[in-house]
């Protein structure tokens, strides 16, 4: 069992298991420490600085999200150490003269949000002179989906650890050095000309919108709805954000997104159909009204109420005539363990058949 004590955050007592962060242990009691380089799923990098706090007994500021909590330790955050919040304020500051900014001087908004825009709002950040950082991106990258702006870019790593650290590909890595540095590949080559899968992971652990969906419309966060849903490409079951947008008047599906990492099953990660592959949600080709073909042998459109009844007696008279074994149900791997499980019981329940299957059972 894992050692449980007691450490000081803004003079709070807070409990406190053996290993866990300062930053874990802070997020958990609701203490509020800006971040831009930490990722549950990724090893802390202490590479942004934006969550130090002061530690007693320690002469320099210290990062939260790598420094292990130690028993009877007493912290202090931005909230109650005027040179922690001195720090946040240069900092955001520094990052702020190479980054793209809006009319009114703040870090630009992106379409999944960008951290350090939030973080500079709590700010008092100075004006400082504007940095030529000439860092560079891929132009002529012909993947479909992944495009990189380096002007946003606060080289963090959360793309690269993730490529590594997640998805074990190592695709992307930082190149050149100094202001020079830069999200690069192996000779600057495309993604599709790499080790990548076109994941995904890097696009959405991306703080700041950096790295973005070449194909979707630029939404603003508040301009969209999350609805949540079960990816249906195949049976793991990944939890899935369609993020709804109105386009043109219209209501559609503008991205995917997964949900927060720790939450649901993918732990934030999803993979290429799963993230990309949802233009068949508005393709023209697709049926979206039940169809039920009539004397003429031609299909016509109808309601549900009707296709469903029109089903149940062709099934019924099936049964009737020959008995309820020359009925079969089939379902999928594809569909939910709810959407299965009404399956069989529509099989053994209403028409007395043990005769159902789905790929997954073989
Ligand atoms: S899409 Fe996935 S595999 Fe490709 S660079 Fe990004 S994280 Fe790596
Ligand atoms: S592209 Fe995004 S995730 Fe990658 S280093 Fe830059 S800001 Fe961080
Ligand atoms: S979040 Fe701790 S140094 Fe970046």
């Amino acid at each position: 069992m894992s050692e449980i004590f007691t450490i000081k955050i803004d003079g709070r007592e807070c409990v406190a298991l053996q290993g866990e962060t300062v930053l874990q242990v802070a997020r958990r009691e609701g203490i509020q420490i800006p971040t831009l380089c930490d990722d549950k799923r990724l090893d802390p990098a202490g590479a942004c600085r934006a969550c130090l706090v002061e530690i007693d007994g320690q002469r320099r500021l210290q990062p939260s999200c790598a420094w292990k909590a130690a028993d009877g330790a007493s912290i202090k955050t931005h909230q109650s150490s005027p040179r922690v919040q001195r720090h946040q304020d240069v900092l955001v500051s520094l990052y702020m003269s190479d980054h793209k900014l809006d009319e009114q001087g703040l870090p630009v908004e992106t379409p999944n949000g960008n951290d350090l825009r939030a973080w500079a709002k709590d700010c008092s950040t100075l004006k400082l002179e504007p940095v030529n950082a000439p860092r560079v991106a891929r132009p002529g990258d012909k993947n479909p989906y992944i495009e990189f702006d380096p002007a946003l870019c606060v080289l963090c790593a959360r793309c690269t650890r993730y490529c590594d650290e997640v998805e074990a590909v190592n695709a992307i890595t930082l190149t050149n050095r100094g202001s020079e540095t830069t999200i690069g590949t192996a000779g600057m080559r495309g993604l599709l000309d790499t080790s990548c899968e076109l994941c995904g992971g890097c696009v959405d652990t991306c703080p700041t919108g950096a790295l973005f969906e070449k194909k979707s419309p630029k939404t603003t966060p508040e301009e969209v709805t999350k609805v949540r849903t079960t990816c249906n490409y195949c049976g793991v079951g990944c939890q899935m954000d369609l993020n709804v947008a109105k386009v043109n008047g219209q209501e559609r599906v503008v991205r995917v997104t997964s949900p927060e990492p720790g939450t649901t099953v993918n732990d934030g990660n999803l993979c290429i159909k799963g993230r990309f592959a949802y233009d068949f949600i508005h393709h023209a080709d697709r049926i979206t009204k039940p169809l039920i073909r009539g004397q003429d042998g031609k299909l016509h459109e109808t309601s549900w109420e009707k296709a469903i009844a029109f089903a149940a007696e062709g099934l019924m008279k099936a049964a009737k005539r020959h008995g309820p074994g020359a009925l079969g149900f089939v379902s999928s791997s594809r569909c939910t363990g709810e959407e299965n499980y009404l399956m069989q019981k529509l099989a053994r329940a209403a028409f007395k058949t043990g005769n159902v299957h789905q790929c997954a059972a073989t």
